[in-house]
């Protein structure tokens, strides 16, 4: 996994305990890469013959022009969190998992994108939520909330409602959307009414003194039925632990974290990943016991 900065990620345990658990012969690392080393480090993994790689903040979009494929999953998003490396064997590129160290051949960098879909894996398993037909009011047009947002509206969410500290962006994120997806209903602002859930895309919470990304005036938080957190540490955000009391139905982002893990692991590996084991190895490493 190459990120900047690096240092508290869990990806490497979770990796591990899924990579153990399929009895493969690989160890996952995380490697602190500065942006403008990053084409050189891809590089050097293709030349290592590295089976895949992750990418992590602030390298998803960087990658874009480095790779050499994209998979649908990246294309539509314009973001690279996977890389798998594939060998060319006849006419067809073969995953490196599958062809072996010693094999030669033109390699090339394949890239996807696992984040969006263990956006809705998660909602569905931790809050119970199908998202087509739903409410959703989303906090955040950063990075992170750009992709929630167009994978809400490709699950043909019933409404979206966009609020974000600065407002031009949650204005462009939602004129992406209406031209995109124009059967998508979107707004920027507040809803008038109740909704199925709030997603918190924001990195409010993370500090203990940080402000609160929803203002409660415009929105008590017991008019949704929900409030996801995308922040996993701590555990229970002071948004969640509000959230809870207000009677909503709660879920951090360890599972968006554990899903787009497992997914990729899939992706290398061609196998269906070890999800409880990683599970547990990711919950024992963010909190312990
Ligand atoms: P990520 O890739 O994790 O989404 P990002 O693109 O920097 O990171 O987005 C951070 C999000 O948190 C944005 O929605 C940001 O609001 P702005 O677009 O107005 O910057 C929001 N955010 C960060 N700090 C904030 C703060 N102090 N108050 C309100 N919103 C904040």
């Amino acid at each position: 996994m190459f990120g900047h900065p690096i240092k508290h990620s869990a990806s490497p345990v979770m990796q591990n305990a899924g990579i153990e658990l399929l009895k493969l012969d690989w160890r996952y690392l995380a490697c602190d890469v500065a942006p403008e080393q990053l084409k050189s480090a891809i590089d050097g993994a293709k030349a290592m013959k590295f089976v895949g790689l992750n990418l992590t903040v602030p390298h998803k979009l960087l990658a874009v022009p480095m790779v050499d494929a994209f998979d649908e999953s990246a294309a539509i998003w314009g973001a690279v969190n996977t890389i798998r490396f594939e060998m060319r064997v006849g006419g067809d590129w073969k995953p490196l998992s599958q062809v072996g160290p010693d094999c030669e051949g033109e390699v090339r960098a394949h890239g996807f994108n696992t984040d969006a879909d263990a956006i809705a894996r998660a909602l569905h398993e931790d809050l119970g939520l199908e998202l087509e037909g739903s409410r959703v009011l989303l906090l955040g047009a950063g990075g992170a909330g750009r992709v929630a947002a167009l994978k809400l509206a490709t699950s043909n969410v019933g409404a979206l409602w966009i609020v974000n500290r600065t407002q031009e962006k949650a204005e462009a994120l939602a004129a992406e959307i209406r031209q995109r997806y124009p059967s998508v209903t979107v707004s920027e602002g507040y809803p008038t009414d109740d909704v199925d859930l709030i997603l918190n895309s924001t990195s409010l919470g993370l500090r203990e003194d940080d402000a609160s990304p929803i203002d409660e005036t415009k929105f008590p938080l017991k008019r949704s039925k929900r409030v996801y957190d995308m922040i996993y540490r701590p555990a229970m955000t002071p948004l969640l632990k509000r959230a809870h009391s207000a009677g909503c139905r709660t879920a951090n982002g360890m599972g968006m974290l554990l899903y787009q893990g497992a997914k990729a692991l899939e992706i290398w590996s061609g196998q269906t990943a070890p999800i409880t084991a990683m599970k547990e190895a990711l919950r024992k490493n963010l909190y312990g016991g």
